[in-house]
């Protein structure tokens, strides 16, 4: 069996300048796709909320709902970092109840580390979960969960903010921090003055990493695709073509064949 990266390892890879490749899973058959296919770290997002649960954004994500899903992630993976997103209201409303939640994970899933939204304002919270001994990634720029506050899913422009936000994440203990949805010039300045790896998504390539949600790279996602992702596949429409493929067959006949029938 392949042994599991640490923290310690992404680290590591940011020293040696080799690019962090991250990719979101929530269940046991893709993220053994991914495992299997060498990415360095899988991420159980609460993009699950928009692209399993069929929620406009990530607000309706609960606890049980993504430990539910890292449980079977954790399960799945033999190799790579496996990361998992704290939901809405999970961390916000206090210390205490931050540790609780993330203890949880650690607790009820094989999963070693967690997420969070926020740098500086999320600082204490940060510095508590890593006392407690819980690895955390931080996300800073464009924050799903804040996005009433932010007026919308837009590109993150306050460089100062950022700035503030990144350093106070890996000042509070942050293991690595995602950067989303801000200008490539700043997440390469920001890159370059952190000692803990930056997790890119819409902040260019020069980032010590980045993160697509995987549903959106391998061409799954129905509408809108934002501008930062790149379409590695066209599965939606593959899929889509194999079922229409498939009823016809039932309807004609053809399915099942003597190949698929016993004697
Ligand atoms: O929830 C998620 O999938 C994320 C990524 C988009 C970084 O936070």
């Amino acid at each position: 069996m392949a042994s599991l990266t640490t923290i310690t390892d992404f680290a590591a890879l940011k020293s040696a300048d080799r690019k962090i490749s991250m990719l979101t899973a929530y269940d046991y058959g893709l993220a053994r796709i991914l495992d299997e296919s060498g990415v360095d770290g899988i991420l159980v997002g609460d993009t699950v909320g928009v692209v399993v649960q069929g929620h406009a954004n990530t607000l309706p994500v609960t606890l049980d709902q993504i430990i539910y899903h890292a449980e079977m992630v954790g399960r799945a993976v033999e190799r790579a970092l496996v990361v998992v997103d704290l939901p809405f209201a999970s961390y916000q409303v206090g210390i205490h109840e931050a540790i609780a939640a993330a203890a949880r994970v650690l607790k009820e899933t094989a999963c070693p580390a967690v997420k969070l939204e926020g740098g500086a304002e999320q600082s204490e919270t940060i510095d508590a979960l890593v006392k407690a001994g819980i690895p955390v990634m931080a996300h800073v720029g464009l924050r799903p969960q804040s996005i009433h506050q932010l007026g919308g899913y837009r590109v993150q422009r306050d460089e100062q903010k950022l700035l503030e936000d990144a350093q106070a994440a890996q000042q509070a203990g942050a293991f690595a921090v995602v950067l989303e949805c801000i200008p490539a010039a700043i997440a390469q300045q920001l890159t370059e003055s952190l000692e803990i790896p930056t997790i890119g998504i819409g902040a260019g390539s020069g980032c010590d990493g980045q993160v697509l949600v995987t549903h959106d790279m391998l061409g799954m996602t129905e509408g809108h695709v934002p501008k930062f992702v790149r379409p590695y596949a066209g599965l939606r429409e593959s899929m889509s073509q194999a079922v229409q493929q498939y009823c016809q067959d039932v309807q004609s006949g053809n399915f099942p064949g003597p190949e698929q029938s016993y004697e």
